[in-house]
């Protein structure tokens, strides 16, 4: 498991991260539940809100998805958002699950004025705020309602990107997105913190060049850490563990045990 405890226990504000990328498959869930996971054995109480209809970051983290319980009712004004919080195994970790349901928000909310701040809102409200120094968001890959005002939600944007070429072209998209938003107003001081690179293979100069090519653009956003790519990572979601219980010792777990620190180090500085 991870080490107790360097940066202590904290009692901050609570700082909204989405964890975003409209590609699918690059490493977002991933990411989200291994940064809350490492984060909150860190001493850092955590919420995270799974908003993506798949339900991958819930399942993963070993919580059952339920239609009732994700921010479906919340997102409509039905239901308070605190009643959606549960508590997970690990100490100092909630979630708000998602469900199936979330997948028609999109439209429902699309047809309200206030639909890029509605989530923003719910957040910045939420008494429970006060309970947490995290709240990470795990987004759906697509430009839609539910990924867009996460980002509107967010304070900062995390953006996990994988070692492909392609994945480069989805890197500018994101970027402008991120722009568009801040200039909308609904979240003026958005910032993005910073880049991930996933799924990288050492034995490959494809993923060194893309390394490299994000280096040129955004050397103050690429974390020096990257996440490679790992048979055991894939495999951990199936068991419903993270990898820091399913293979505590490998390359895995510890990649992103590096990415956790680096990101409590990039906070303080
Ligand atoms: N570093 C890695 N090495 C190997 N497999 C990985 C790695 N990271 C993620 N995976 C696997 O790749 C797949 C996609 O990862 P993940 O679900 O985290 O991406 P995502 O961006 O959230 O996808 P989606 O866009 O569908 O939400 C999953 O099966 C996951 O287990
Ligand atoms: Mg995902």
């Amino acid at each position: 498991m991870i080490d107790s405890d360097p940066f202590g226990d904290s009692t901050q504000d609570m700082k909204t991260i989405a964890i975003a990328n409209q590609k699918g498959g690059v490493g977002k869930t991933t990411t989200a539940i291994s940064l809350s996971a490492a984060l909150a054995s860190l001493g850092k109480r955590t919420l995270l809100l799974d908003l993506d209809p798949q339900a991958n970051a819930t399942s993963g983290i070993g919580v059952e998805p339920d239609g009732e319980g994700s921010m479906y009712l919340p997102l409509l004004g039905s239901s308070k958002i605190e009643e959606k919080i549960l508590p997970t195994r690990f100490k100092k970790l909630d979630i708000i699950p998602s469900g199936m349901d979330l997948a028609g928000v999109e439209i429902e909310l699309a047809r309200r004025d206030d639909h890029l701040t509605r989530l923003k809102k719910i957040i910045s409200e939420m008494p429970a705020k006060e309970n947490y120094d995290y709240c990470i968001l795990d987004t759906p890959p697509s430009l839609g309602v539910l990924m867009t005002s996460s980002l509107a939600a967010a304070d900062e944007v995390v953006i996990p990107l994988q070692c492909e070429w392609f994945g480069l072209e989805g890197l500018a998209k994101i970027v402008h997105v991120i722009e568009e938003i801040r200039q909308s107003g609904a979240a003026p001081d958005l910032t993005l913190e910073g880049i991930v690179m996933t799924m990288f293979d050492g034995r490959t100069n494809l993923s060194r060049q893309v390394v490299e090519e994000v280096k040129n653009y955004f050397p103050q956003q690429l974390y020096k850490n990257v996440v490679p790519r790992s048979i055991r990572i894939g495999e951990a979601p199936s068991h419903g563990k993270t990898i820091f219980e399913h293979d505590p010792s490998g390359l895995g777990a510890k990649a992103y045990h590096k990415v956790t620190r680096e990101f409590l180090r990039r906070q303080t500085t």
